[in-house]
């Protein structure tokens, strides 16, 4: 396990994102509600660059006619084809079995490291 220290806390203002480069890889650290979140740039469905997406809500499951938009900052839509993702899991809005890799995050002194490995 090897964590790399890619940024500083304040290089990522609440609600936005940043993209790095670690041992060739491109990854999205993603800010919300103050909690930091790494993100693959990278789609599952043909590789499209993910973190140039569309950052939103999304709507909850509801009755017909009845709409709940929640989860505001915590979604992301794939600029290719619109498959959505949820930024703090990677998971896909319309599978489990469908995700985008994420990586663990660790804060030490005002660092953003991302945990490869395990
Ligand atoms: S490449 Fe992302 S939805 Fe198609």
């Amino acid at each position: 396990m090897a964590v790399h220290f890619v940024a500083e806390t304040a290089d990522v203002p609440e609600g936005g994102h940043m993209v790095v480069q670690v041992e060739g890889r491109e990854i999205g650290i993603y800010r919300i509600n103050g909690e930091y979140y790494a993100l693959n740039n990278y789609c599952p469905h043909q590789g499209a660059p993910m973190c140039a997406g569309y950052v939103s809500g999304t709507n909850l499951p509801s009755e017909v006619y009845e709409y709940e938009y929640a989860r505001k900052g915590e979604i992301i839509r794939c600029p290719w084809h619109g498959w959505e993702f949820d930024i703090k899991t990677g998971k896909s809005l319309f599978s489990d079995r469908v995700r985008v890799k994420t990586y663990e995050v660790r804060i030490e002194d005002g660092r953003i490291g991302v945990v490869f490995g395990r």
